[in-house]
């Protein structure tokens, strides 16, 4: 593997450390992944990657998540190649963004228009700037260790940045009624909205479900207060539902926040909005040099071409459903407590009692050996691209890695 004192990612960590800070920064460094993962890669093809040593490995974090539907999916690279030879970043938009809003609001059924910028966090912030005008208030309640980007009022290592940036925020727990309706209590006259992840998926945690009470009564608040009820679905989008991620509680927000999966690696995300929001939308200035690039829209409007044709959250769900099935008879065979939560699409896959993660760090290490790239303490992705041959030969790597495991196991496992 790519350990190797002499192996091409150890050359280019030494040289990126020299130049870049703290040779690899954000959430795709691994400093805190076990010795022995790769940091660089070289190239990817449908579920697989290859490390930049030539490695090649099963791939279950999908880019943390933009690859829906395969590295290299024909037709949305056929798009991209298409609108790239018309023109990309313009002085003004082309055609493509407005067919691209059409689509959105075609699909998303809370959706009457859509803005579009670049990465999540700017998807995330302008939900809340629209809240914000619309209310003229400037509370916003968001859940406990949930994570909406890396932008000032949401990074979650707040270093450089002032206090100040955060002091609108209230923090709630996820699912809970009760610490809700404390935090709109804490917000009194100054409520501007709700902030909530389709499902908790935080990291080194179990995942959960959003419950439906809970989603129905972040509605039913809102609407109280006449605030904003926004859903963070940078993350779930088109994993969940073909629609919002809350389409399957029946319980719609006001505005939604995407990126990720939206072009298949493509670089855009979206915020999407219902009329009661327009004037507000409106109202803000928001802009970025590459952000109406006509490149992701004319991928993103494949990626919805291909989820018409195919069941493509069924397909996922099954995957994982099998993955998880697989990996929870190895445990029980191996004496292993395995805590597997969150959709079996975007797993979470966790040792009970292992609360440094030696059994996680260690039995992903192992499987990474056999060419299967699982997360210790992310929840994964699944895609298109994974197909049950795929599923079969990671179980295979996990079995020897439980057999593997075995010597480390702690006198509370098993
Ligand atoms: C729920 C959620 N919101 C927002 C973001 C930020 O997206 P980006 O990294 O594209 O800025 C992420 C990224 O992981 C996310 O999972």
């Amino acid at each position: 593997m790519s350990v190797h004192p002499n192996s091409k990612d150890s050359a280019l960590r030494q040289r990126a450390a020299n130049v870049i800070p703290g040779g690899m920064y954000g959430h795709q460094s691994i400093g805190r992944l076990p010795d022995g993962y790769p940091q660089f890669f070289s190239r990817a093809d449908g579920c697989r990657l290859w490390d930049a040593d030539g490695n090649e490995l099963i791939d279950y974090m999908c880019a943390y998540g933009p690859n829906l539907l395969g590295y290299h999916h024909a037709q949305v690279e056929d798009a991209a190649a298409r609108q790239q030879a018309l023109g990309d970043a313009l002085t003004g938009p082309s055609e493509v963004m407005v067919t691209y809003a059409e689509r959105l609001v075609d699909t998303i059924s809370h959706a009457d228009w859509a803005m579009f910028t670049k990465n999540g966090a700017d998807s995330t912030s302008s939900c809340i700037q629209i809240a914000r005008a619309y209310t003229g208030k400037n509370k916003i309640l968001i859940a406990e260790g949930s994570y909406h980007g890396a932008n000032f009022w949401s990074t979650p290592r707040p270093s450089g940045v002032p206090d100040d940036d955060r002091k609108h925020l209230i923090r709630y727990q996820y699912n809970d009624l009760a610490s809700l309706d404390a935090a709109v209590a804490e917000a009194g006259d100054d409520f501007a909205g709700i902030f909530a992840t389709a499902y908790k998926h935080d990291a080194f945690v179990a995942n959960e479900s959003v419950d439906p009470a809970f989603a129905r009564h972040c509605r039913k608040l809102a609407d109280r207060h006449d605030a904003v009820l926004m859903v963070d679905d940078v993350r779930a989008g088109f994993r969940m539902a073909h629609n919002g991620s809350w389409s399957s509680v029946g319980v719609e927000p006001d505005l939604s926040s995407w990126g990720k999966v939206l072009a298949n690696g493509h670089p855009i995300s979206a915020h999407l909005g219902n009329t009661r929001m327009r004037e507000a939308a409106e109202s803000i200035f928001i802009t970025g040099s590459y952000w109406f690039a006509a490149v992701p829209m004319a991928a993103g409007l494949a990626v919805l071409d291909v989820l018409e044709e195919k069941d493509v959250v069924s397909h996922v769900t099954q995957m994982g459903e099998m993955l998880r099935s697989g990996l929870a008879e190895q445990a029980q065979r191996y004496g292993f407590d395995l805590v597997q939560s969150g959709p079996a699409q975007m797993p979470q896959v966790l040792f009970a009692n292992d609360p440094d993660r030696v059994l996680g760090d260690a039995w992903c290490l192992e499987c990474l050996k056999r060419g299967v790239y699982f997360h210790p303490w992310h929840n994964m992705f699944l895609s298109l691209a994974h197909q049950p041959d795929d599923i079969e030969r990671t179980l295979d790597a996990a079995d020897s890695a439980f057999k593997a495991l075995q010597s480390l196991r702690s006198p509370t496992q098993g």
